[in-house]
């Protein structure tokens, strides 16, 4: 594993964090049991990942509270999340408060080191620095979290207007960003912002659906392509000159690798249930930069696109964004 400094939090941290959330929620998203999601969890330590993302909203906090008891705490980061409930547009301060202790006794940790506001919509924005942030920086004094982190609601926020100002901030240390091949506007938007400011980054969306759910691409691209948003002339597989000797092994490889290697990202999230998936994966990022041609050539061909690949959030009943 390759290790790094999560902005000024000064954490170190794997270059690969494995995110508890997601579609696949560790398997549990696909029928899996609570105890394949805890060896998931625990074949991820042993392969070097220290840092492990989860929510009050994705119902994974006590799986994973369960895989780290016994590991020494400096050895693992732990990253959860307070709800934003989308069905009242806002959330209450003692909600959130009360949702902090309820995820630690889920965790069964007396405190974390990343809490994170979740998916906060560019509208609600001043209302989480002004009324959220303060309370729960009143909880960090009591020592139940580490550090403050805020994450965007990457389908709803396409421009990143959440992050492009929480950079500047302060009060957030880490952010949550979505990047991708095909969504690559935070290279402007907010890694400039993030990296004179020392706020760490967590990746997420580098291959979500679209990379990973057969024919979803291609249809995709292609639908593009009719739109006059994409050349007429890219064929079948528009990504497939990104796999070739020297080049990546498939394109789900070039897709963790081209986000690992962007300027300002600290943490690659991805999500998995698969014992397979989470090696190769973790193999991607450990690989070095695709090709500069290649690299060049993603950027020529999608860099303009923006919010493609971004599935829509799940909703909880409690309408929470997941
Ligand atoms: N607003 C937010 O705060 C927010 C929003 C989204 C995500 N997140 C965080 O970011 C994390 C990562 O997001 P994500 O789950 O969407 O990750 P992702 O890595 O972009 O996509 C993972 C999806 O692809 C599949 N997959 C993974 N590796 C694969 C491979 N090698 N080959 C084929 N399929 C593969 C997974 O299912 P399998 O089980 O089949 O591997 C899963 O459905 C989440 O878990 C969560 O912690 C936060």
């Amino acid at each position: 594993m390759d290790y790094t400094t999560l902005g000024r939090t000064g954490l170190k941290v794997s270059v690969a964090g494995l995110g508890c959330g997601g579609f696949s929620r560790l398997g549990l998203g696909a029928g899996g049991s609570e105890a394949d999601a805890i060896a998931i969890i625990r074949q991820a330590i042993d392969l070097g990942v220290n840092l492990f993302d989860t929510a009050a909203a994705y119902g994974t906090e006590s799986v994973l509270g369960k895989a780290v008891k016994g590991v020494p705490l400096d050895q693992v980061v732990v990253c959860t999340k307070a709800p934003f409930s989308w069905s009242s547009g806002r959330a209450d301060p003692q909600g959130i408060v009360a949702s902090l202790d309820k995820s630690l006794r889920e965790l069964d940790l007396d405190h974390v080191d990343v809490y994170q506001l979740h998916g906060i919509p560019p509208a609600h924005y001043d209302h989480a620095l002004e009324a959220l942030a303060p309370v729960l920086l009143r909880e960090k004094e009591k020592g139940k979290f580490r550090f403050l982190g805020i994450t965007e609601t990457a389908p709803n926020d396409l421009d990143h207007t959440t992050l492009h100002r929480a950079a500047e901030d302060k009060v957030w240390s880490v952010v949550m960003v979505g990047f991708s091949m095909l969504h690559q506007n935070a290279r402007d938007r907010v890694f400039p912002r993030t990296r004179a400011h020392g706020v760490g980054t967590l990746l997420m969306f580098a291959v979500r659906q679209i990379f990973s759910q057969p024919g979803r691409l291609a249809e995709t691209l292609r639908a593009l392509a009719e739109d006059g948003r994409l050349p007429a002339d890219l064929g079948d597989d528009p990504l497939g000159f990104l796999v070739h000797p020297g080049g990546a092994s498939s394109v789900i490889d070039a897709a963790y690798r081209y986000v690992r290697h962007e300027p300002g990202v600290d943490v690659v999230l991805f999500g998995t249930g698969s014992p397979e998936h989470l090696r190769t994966n973790i193999a991607s990022l450990l690989k070095p930069p695709l090709p500069e041609a290649d690299r060049r050539r993603v950027g020529e061909l999608f860099g303009h696109l923006v919010g493609v690949g971004l599935d829509a959030p799940h909703l909880t009943r409690a309408g929470n964004v997941r």
